[in-house]
């Protein structure tokens, strides 16, 4: 029977373990206080458990070209609002607010060289408990974690100037000697296209002339969580009825949505003519100006809007996640009958017709 009173022995000592370690935090000794910090030994487990649990879950991921300019763009545009306030960024220090956090936000400079791409992924999508580091506030947008990744990737070259430039487009006085700009306008205006300047990636929709009605709809639904973006959902949380109404009269009065150059691989812009100007009978898809073009201000307009965001929008439609709202569920199917091959046509058209009208009046 010695192995019965070894099984006692082992069970009796494991129960007083935990009843002790209860005891422990029942009674208050153990400092909770962030300026206290943490012991040595407490430190190096907590980052060898985040290390291996990050290494393990982030196995999976798969990362489209990180090199692609329009998403690096999009990226340090998020991270000056999205990021920075917290993990700082190059030429401005960390918030002392923030420095009093534990564990304080790590200057992300070296991130890159720390994490794999998969692993940065992973992070900014997830978030990390009990850290303060925030999950993507839209899980199923991993395009847009991506293009955060992408923008992480450079970090590590980058100097104050190289940064400013890519983050905040334009020097901040020189933007706000523009006439007329209320200060909201010129925060959108830091990634949305101005009058005189278009947007700071091809991933980013251009506003100006874009149809009122459109415009506040689609902030609402940004708003109400119904339309997924982790970029535009916070900013839009922040505006309040007013300041929707007001923006979308101010940008549909701006001149603007003429037409961009074409792009590369639009020499034969046809095809994408006779999509948009007649559809495609025989696969049940409608002429897609039949909607956009017709003056009905819920249906946004597409012409001289960016071929990348026409075929990313395109691919969002088609994947489910604009489904939520009663216009998405008008557009999901049209968008769900068109492949790779005409959604690439008809974008290089939309974007490119500012330059070369199609037949017909436009204008709503
Ligand atoms: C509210 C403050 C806060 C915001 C906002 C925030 N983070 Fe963090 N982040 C943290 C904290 C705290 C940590 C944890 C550091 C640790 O565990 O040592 C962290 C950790 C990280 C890490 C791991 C860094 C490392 O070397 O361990 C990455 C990468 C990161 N954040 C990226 C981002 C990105 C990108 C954004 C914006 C999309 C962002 N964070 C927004 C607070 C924040
Ligand atoms: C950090 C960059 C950034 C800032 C700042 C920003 N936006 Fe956006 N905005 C985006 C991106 C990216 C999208 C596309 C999101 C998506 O995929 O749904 C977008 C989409 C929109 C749309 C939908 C357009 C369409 O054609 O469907 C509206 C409207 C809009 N933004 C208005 C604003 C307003 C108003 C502000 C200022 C209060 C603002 N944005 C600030 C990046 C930004
Ligand atoms: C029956 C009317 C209708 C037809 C036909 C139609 N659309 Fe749409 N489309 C809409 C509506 C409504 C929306 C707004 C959806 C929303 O708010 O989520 C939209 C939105 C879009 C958007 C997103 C624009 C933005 O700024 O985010 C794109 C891109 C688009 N349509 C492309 C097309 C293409 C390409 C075709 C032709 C193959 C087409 N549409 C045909 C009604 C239509």
């Amino acid at each position: 029977m010695a192995w019965r009173r070894g099984a006692l022995w082992v069970g009796g000592t494991l129960v007083a373990l935990a009843l002790g370690g209860l005891l422990f935090a029942a009674s208050g000794i153990y400092n909770v206080a962030a300026r206290s910090g943490h012991f040595d030994v407490t430190t190096w487990v907590i980052e060898l458990v985040l290390r291996r649990s990050v290494a393990l879950h982030a196995r999976s991921a798969e990362a489209p070209n990180l090199d692609d300019i329009d998403r690096i763009r999009l990226g340090a545009a998020h991270f000056q609002g999205g990021c920075a306030p917290c993990h700082g960024a190059p030429g401005t220090a960390r918030n002392p607010i923030v420095k009093g956090m534990l564990p304080v936000p790590p200057d992300l400079a070296r991130a890159a060289e720390t994490w794999s791409e998969k692993e940065l992924f992973w992070i900014v999508r997830n978030g990390l408990k009990y850290t303060g580091m925030p999950a993507w506030s839209a899980p199923t947008r991993e395009d847009e974690v991506w293009s955060v990744v992408a923008f992480l990737r450079r970090l590590p070259t980058m100097d104050t100037a190289g940064y400013r430039a890519l983050a905040e487009g334009e020097a901040e006085p020189a933007v706000a000697q523009r006439a007329g700009w209320s200060p909201e306008l010129l925060r959108c205006g830091r990634c949305h296209d101005t009058s005189d300047r278009p947007s700071a990636s091809q991933l980013v929709p251009r506003l100006a002339g874009q149809s009122a009605r459109y415009f506040a709809a689609a902030l609402r639904a940004y708003k109400d969580e119904w339309r997924p973006s982790g970029i535009m959902q916070p900013i839009a949380a922040e505006l309040d009825e007013a300041a929707i109404d007001r923006l979308a009269e101010q940008y549909a009065r701006l001149p603007g949505l003429v037409g961009t150059a074409p792009t590369a691989l639009a020499d034969d812009l046809s095809q994408g003519r006779s999509i948009a100007t007649a559809g495609v009978p025989e696969a049940g898809i409608p002429a897609c100006l039949s909607c956009h073009a017709s003056g009905y201000g819920l249906y946004p307009r597409l012409i001289g809007q960016s071929a990348a965001y026409i075929r990313q929008q395109l691919h969002l439609f088609q994947a489910g996640q604009r489904e939520q709202t009663v216009l998405g569920q008008i557009m999901t199917p049209v968008a769900r009958r068109l492949n790779d091959r005409q959604i690439q046509e008809v974008a290089d058209f939309l974007a490119s017709s500012g330059r070369e009208p199609p037949g017909g009046d436009l204008s709503p």
